[in-house]
């Protein structure tokens, strides 16, 4: 294909290139991420969040994100293509799961590999069932790890994980070898301390891709909206925001208001189009 496989994020892995990856929502968002070369492109749920405006990724419909989905593939480019599975779409069961799965798989080619949220091994043994269903199947995985926002309601809030307890240490650790052994692929790590995605990450022979994770993971994820300051708001203390599109936007459009207003826009020539002056005085007979 022209964008990239699995095999070739895998390559650079094993290279010790670290992975970029960042969020897209829709056709311009996807287009600029493919414009910029990241190696990965992710149809986050957090759409849900940043895109329509709900105040968490569980409300999100599975037609509302497949609308989204369909537009970012139409971007081109050589970001290999990674989907979300949305709260609601495997929870009711496996076949219910499986089924959604391959829904989402056949939106478009270019969708390369699920991303699947999952609690640790012992207590989300479901999540993990599923997992190794679609691996089995040859469906990619990524799985995503630590801080799970669909899970925002059993975990009590947006916290970091992995820093509790020496159990749930341990069993953070487990689940990501766990993963590894069913077939994923890769995994993100979501809020965990940076000691231990690093030793987490040095245990693995597949790539970890981190947020809020520190520099120790084999790649990192942003959520576009955060990093380019596309609500101006504020922004989560791991999030390097690069540029401040909201103040960017918001004074360029208060710029345009201002030129209508006092009608220095449209220019009487430059921003219009012309008759021919005989035809003009034509009709004006
Ligand atoms: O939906 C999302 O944006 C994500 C990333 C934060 C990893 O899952
Ligand atoms: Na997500």
């Amino acid at each position: 294909p022209k964008y990239n496989t699995i095999q070739d994020i895998r390559n650079k892995y094993i290279s010790g290139t670290p992975l970029s990856m960042c969020t897209a929502y829709d056709f311009i968002t996807a287009s600029w991420v493919n414009k910029a070369n990241c190696d990965l492109l992710l149809v986050g749920d957090s759409l849900a969040m940043t895109s329509l405006g709900y105040d968490s990724t569980i409300t999100l419909s599975l037609d509302e994100f497949k609308y989204h989905v369909n537009s970012v593939c139409r971007a081109e480019g050589s970001s290999m293509v990674v989907v979300d599975m949305p709260f609601g779409t495997f929870e009711s069961g496996i076949s219910d799961g499986l089924k959604n799965a391959i829904d989402i798989m056949k939106l478009h080619s270019k969708v390369t590999s699920l991303k699947v949220e999952v609690g640790s091994y012992t207590k989300d043994k479901y999540a993990m069932k599923f997992i190794e269903e679609l691996c089995s199947r040859g469906i990619p995985v990524m799985a995503h790890i630590g801080l799970t926002p669909q899970k925002v309601h059993s975990l009590g809030g947006y916290k970091v994980q992995g820093n509790k307890s020496l159990l749930q240490m341990q069993e953070l650790f487990e689940t990501a070898k766990q993963l590894q052994k069913i077939g994923c692929w890769s995994i993100v790590i979501e809020c965990v301390p940076h000691k231990m995605a690093g030793f987490i990450t040095s245990k693995l022979s597949i790539p970890t891709i981190g947020i809020g994770a520190g520099n120790g993971t084999s790649g990192q994820v942003l959520v576009i909206s955060d990093l380019l300051g596309m609500q101006g708001d504020s922004v989560p203390k791991f999030v390097n925001q690069t540029v401040n599109m909201a103040d960017i936007a918001t004074g360029g459009l208060k710029e345009y208001i201002a030129s209508v207003v006092d009608r220095t826009f449209p220019e009487r020539d430059s921003h219009t189009f012309k008759v021919k002056e005989d035809l003009w005085n034509e009709f004006l007979s």
